[in-house]
């Protein structure tokens, strides 16, 4: 029982078929979460790759980028931006409103979570289609903070979703 290796990580991400939808494999990573050796290794690797870099906040995107992105400001030593899905903030928002593949989503982060310079590590569990990450670099753009980098847990690399997002800004620890 060492410590888990990039292999063991992708490996406890459970396959679970037909979810949500027939013919989709949903990638589970409440498997990886519960078990505290991979959650802790994960959330070290890509605490690792950040360390000692100028990073003022980490955004992390609801729900499951909440998880990584909390404790990866945790290990950073610094504050956490929520970017929530509509209605949830309860202060004054702005919002991105973007297109899935039948119909839109909106995200919303507060208006006053992020200053104008601020240097802003972006999170989340997957890169898929690109769109929700893409979505919060709009939002963290407008309002003046710089994009360290986009960071997630895992990416899906078949479906491209590095293309809709900043040039040499994405990273993300597992590939399927
Ligand atoms: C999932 C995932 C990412 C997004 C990736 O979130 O956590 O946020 O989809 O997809 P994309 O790259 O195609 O935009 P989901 O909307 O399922 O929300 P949840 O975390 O609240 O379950």
């Amino acid at each position: 029982r060492g410590t888990p290796s990039m292999n063991d990580l992708k490996d406890i991400i459970r396959d679970v078929p037909d979810f949500p939808k027939k013919g989709i494999i949903f990638k589970d990573i409440t498997t990886l979460l519960q078990d505290a050796r991979s959650f802790q290794k994960m959330i070290d690797l890509l605490g690792h790759r950040y360390i000692g870099q100028k990073i003022d906040k980490v955004v992390g995107v609801e729900a499951r980028g909440f998880i990584i992105g909390s404790a990866l400001a945790y290990k950073l030593g610094v504050g956490v931006v929520l970017v929530r899905k509509p209605g949830k903030l309860p202060s004054e928002t702005f919002s991105k409103t973007y297109d899935l593949e039948y119909g839109t989503d909106t995200l919303e982060i507060h208006k006053d979570a992020i200053k104008p310079g601020e240097r802003i590590l972006l999170a989340d569990d997957l890169l898929a289609t690109g769109g929700t990450m893409a979505a919060v670099v709009d939002m963290v753009e407008q309002m003046g903070g710089n994009i360290v980098e986009c960071c997630f847990m895992s990416e899906l690399t078949f479906l491209d979703g590095r293309k809709k997002l900043p040039e040499g800004k994405v990273y993300s620890l597992l590939q399927f």
